[in-house]
């Protein structure tokens, strides 16, 4: 097997669908934007993106802002332990080095499932009495929710079922993708 079959630039797999093409994902990403340049016009707004998965759609989105200044902080957290229900353990990795009181923050993700990291993530933003805190995704799978997160900004509503690419992996495989794919099996 040479390399290139090993590592597949372009994914063709009976295992993977193509789902979003770069096409409809740019689309998502300007009309997201546009809402915010509406909102946000002659302000400040620091972006808070959550690693790893996050990072392909935020350098997109935020090059689509005008008329904003913007800060751009990340975080990085798990849920460990009974992952489906609202309690459990959220770790936090890497917190942000931006002071955000007073500030408008946005919180983006590449996708929501049961929206656990990010309730504990607004909460604990939250005690640093931002201006204003709201919560935007690309993707949204509202099935498996475990806590009454508000998201303030969703680009698309999917179906409940693992994806990978633009930011999202396996194992560390796909991320690098440009489009967004769904994984057939075991779906
Ligand atoms: P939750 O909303 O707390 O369950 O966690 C959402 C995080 O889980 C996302 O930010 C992703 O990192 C990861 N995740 C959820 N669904 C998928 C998927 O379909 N593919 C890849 N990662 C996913
Ligand atoms: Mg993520």
């Amino acid at each position: 097997m040479n390399e290139l079959n090993k590592f597949p630039s372009s994914f063709v797999s009976t295992q993977f669908e193509q789902y979003l093409s770069q096409n409809e994902i740019q689309t998502i990403s300007e009309s997201l934007a546009h809402t915010l340049n509406q909102k946000y016009n002659g302000e400040e707004l620091v972006i808070i993106g959550v690693l790893k998965g996050s990072i392909v759609f935020i350098s997109d989105l935020i090059r689509h802002l005008k008329g904003i200044k913007v800060y751009v902080d990340f975080v990085k957290i798990s849920a460990v332990g009974r992952t489906k229900e609202e309690d459990g353990t959220i770790i936090l990795h890497k917190d942000i080095k931006t002071n955000i009181h007073g500030k408008n923050v946005l919180i983006v993700e590449e996708i929501i499932d049961t929206g656990r990291a990010l309730f504990f993530l607004k909460e604990r933003l939250k005690q640093s009495s931002p201006r204003s805190i709201e919560v935007l995704t690309l993707l949204d799978k509202p099935y498996q929710r475990a806590v009454p997160l508000k998201i303030d900004y969703i680009g698309k509503k999917i179906e409940d079922k693992f994806i990978i690419g633009y930011g999202l992996d396996i194992d560390e495989y796909g991320r690098n993708l440009s489009e967004v794919y769904f994984l057939k099996y075991p779906n």
